[in-house]
């Protein structure tokens, strides 16, 4: 009961109905009076007419995965299915039936499951095959309950469709608004100065969108480059170095055409910074770029006033201005150091970089740090600008069409049959989560942001979302050619379809010259980190305990066109892959978009003003309103602390290890149990570089 309720992230009431013989308790958040559109776990479920007293709904539980994001390695949810019915006869009654079966079906009806026998009441039909992205489930009164799969061919009395074949396809929804739409946004001063964005080959384009530009100036880089583009170095450094960064303007080549970027010592990625943990280095950042800007140390618990947060801890660095940082580092894993002013065109230029903080060598054969990335082209493989006072792509964030590794469009390493390589990974995209695939390696999740997690497991496949890190190994046994490959599925918004979309990141050669045999435990065995196990267990116990505090997610719009409007209806699912309709997002910009944090008394954003003593643990709940304009999945982002994901829905995260960035997607809930440990004034917010810059974010002050 718990579980399912909290699967649709409400934790309301339970309405109890009576009809019939059977009476059946409903969930608030999943009963035949949920509207459509209001969660991506819960349909109806809708009686064939000559059972007037049936009635129930289908609830879609997301499996708990490692990731936060229940989906395969295509990318596909992955989730299990409850059927809760009443008002039900008995089969008998309805004709020569023992049995009531539900089945799943395509939505051309050309596959079919069985799901097993069902009954008035509460049933739960375990995990949906993954292969059903959009799919129809009927009820059938059967013969024989045994009757195998291809075998429906009782009556049918009940029926329902996934919410993720209820997306509305455009050219439906546009018709109405063809003839007349004009809007605020179609014929904008700056429309004429604007290239448009690269189409994408994969997508339908969006009809009546051609008009359409944002109501903001477009901006590039200004000034001439100071040099061109180096690849990434690495930097040893030790407790009392000191580190001179300099952002600066720098000409890079990017399939074919020469882009104006921004560098950290005129390196994109910026230098690689490797410490020991618990080493304390002095960064003076010198700004040599046309904007205000910092450096935020991301993940890393450091004292607050070198936070690098812009007019929360430090004014802005004006340009040909410098700031010097004491950056401590108390935690081993992978962090990243990026600006905290226009994040979505100051990193996505180039301003970003790794640090890797170490407490022992790993057992493996070779260690590859990668940024993970996307740039926006426009129609002729030039640069797209940015906004000039306001973000653009506000809604979904700017998803690039190039995807990058450490800067370039094709990353390749070469490695020996049999040898073990620690991938760090982290995703420095303004707002595109990937789903990575090690083709030919077995490949064995170690862990996240801030350090492993309690215990090892095996992975098929890594999801990832803005800001977030994982560490993975992966062992190449096979020799031969092998793709890393981004698997997901994108929303065809015009057709209102899924489509399986793959692209690949780079490559992996793998040689037939043996690697050595590493010493210490077997790659196959599962290890686990006793400190970080120790640690966990002490946090258990709060996994039945109610949140101290509530936020929720939500989306504001102003001024938004009605045909535009009109399109947004009923978009929304538990994560995009890919923005489904670049045009019209494109055009959307922080004039009429504002993401939202409220807490419980209905303050927003920078409104709310939370004070905690340090040394005390939170539990806070965040909830994703799935019922907004256009729901998305946020990657929430908790600055100076270090926090676990407890539970996602209800029900308790198996895979424990702590974390400054945790995805939530669109419709769900999670908790997060946060050590209050850091004193000072940090932020909350989403790491979309775009919804940070419409206003998703909070600050809130640990007194010392
Ligand atoms: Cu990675 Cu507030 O930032
Ligand atoms: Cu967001």
């Amino acid at each position: 009961m718990r579980v399912v309720r909290a699967a649709v992230g409400v934790t309301g009431c339970v309405i109890a109905l009576t009809a019939g013989a059977q009476s059946v308790r409903f969930d608030a958040g999943c009963s035949p009076q949920t509207p459509l559109f209001s969660s991506p776990y819960c349909a109806e479920l809708v009686a064939v007419p000559d059972l007037p007293g049936a009635r129930g709904v289908m609830q879609l539980t997301p499996v708990v995965s490692p990731f936060g994001i229940a989906v395969d390695s295509a990318g596909r949810q992955r989730q299990r299915l409850t059927l809760v019915i009443e008002g039900l006869p008995g089969p008998a009654s309805l004709g020569p039936y023992t049995t009531y079966v539900a089945w799943a079906y395509s939505l051309s009806m050309d596959q079919e499951h069985r799901l097993g026998v069902v009954h008035a009441g509460r049933v739960q039909l375990g995990e949906m095959p993954a292969s059903l992205v959009q799919f129809r489930v009927l009820v059938s009164a059967e013969r024989d309950g045994r009757v195998a799969s291809r075998g429906r061919g009782g009556k049918l009395v009940m029926r329902a469709t996934s919410p993720s074949a209820l997306l509305l396809a455009h050219r439906d929804v546009m018709t109405p608004f063809m003839a007349g739409g004009s809007g605020t946004m179609e014929h904008g001063e700056h429309s004429a100065h604007w290239p448009k964005p690269a189409p994408d080959p994969r997508i339908t384009p969006t009809p009546g969108m051609a008009g359409m530009a944002p109501a903001v100036a477009p901006l590039l880089p200004s000034a001439p480059p100071t040099s061109s583009a180096k690849p990434r170095e690495i930097v040893r450094l030790s407790s009392g170095d000191t580190l001179s960064l300099a952002a600066s303007i720098v000409a890079k080549n990017v399939a074919g055409k020469r882009f104006l970027m921004y560098g950290y010592n005129g390196q994109i990625p910026g230098p690689l910074i490797s410490v020991t943990k618990n080493a304390q280095i002095v960064v003076r950042f010198i700004n040599g770029i046309d904007q205000p800007s910092t450096i935020h140390w991301h993940g890393v618990r450091l004292e607050n006033r070198f936070d690098g947060t812009a007019h929360v801890t430090q004014e802005p660095v004006a340009p040909g201005d410098s700031f010097t940082y004491r950056v401590r580092f108390p935690d081993a894993g992978v962090y990243w150091y990026h600006p905290h002013v226009r994040e979505d065109i100051q990193q996505d230029l180039g301003l970003y970089g790794n640090i890797l903080v170490r407490a022992v060598h790993p057992n493996v054969h070779r260690e590859e740090v990668l940024a993970l990335d996307d740039l926006t082209l426009d129609s002729t493989g030039a640069q797209l600008p940015y906004g000039s006072d306001a973000p653009t792509h506000a809604l979904m964030g700017r998803f690039g069409s190039l995807l990058l590794v450490n800067g370039e469009p094709s990353y390749a390493l070469g490695v020996r049959r049999g040898e073990v390589v620690r991938f760090y990974l982290t995703n420095v995209a303004n707002a595109r989560l990937l789903n990575l695939t090690f083709h030919g390696a077995q490949v064995k999740l170690i862990g996240s942001d801030m350090g492993n997690f309690e215990r090892e497991s095996w992975t098929t496949h890594v999801t990832i979302a803005p800001a977030e890190r994982y560490i993975v190994d992966a062992r190449f046994s096979t020799p031969g050619r092998h793709a890393i490959v981004n698997h997901v599925q994108w929303l065809d918004h015009a057709r209102g379809i899924y489509r399986d979309v793959a692209d690949t990141l780079g490559f992996v050669q793998v040689s037939d010259a043996p690697a050595p045999t590493l010493s210490g435990a077997r790659y196959d065995e599962l290890r686990r980190d006793q400190n970080v196990s120790r640690e966990m267990a002490t946090l258990r116990r709060y996994v039945a305990r109610p949140p101290d505090r509530t936020l929720t997610l939500g989306l504001k719009l102003k001024d938004v066109p009605p045909s535009m409007l009109a399109m947004l209806a009923g978009m929304s699912v538990p994560v995009d892959w890919n923005d489904g309709m670049p045009q019209m997002h494109w055009a959307l910009t922080g004039r009429e978009v504002t993401w939202t944090i409220s807490d419980e008394r209905g303050r927003e954003n920078m409104a709310i003003d939370w004070r905690f003593k340090r040394g005390r643990v939170l539990k806070l709940r965040i909830k994703n309103r799935f019922d907004v304009a256009h729901a998305m999945a946020h990657p929430m982002h908790l600055h100076g602390q270090r926090f676990v994901v407890l539970a996602r829905n209800g029900i308790p995260n198996e895979t424990l290890g702590w974390k400054d960035t945790a995805v939530l997607p669109a419709g769900e809930t999670m908790d997060l149990l946060v050590e209050l440990t850091n004193p000072g004034r940090w932020m909350l917010h989403c790491h979309i570089a775009e919804h940070l810059g419409t206003g998703m974010m909070t600050v809130f002050a640990v007194d010392p």
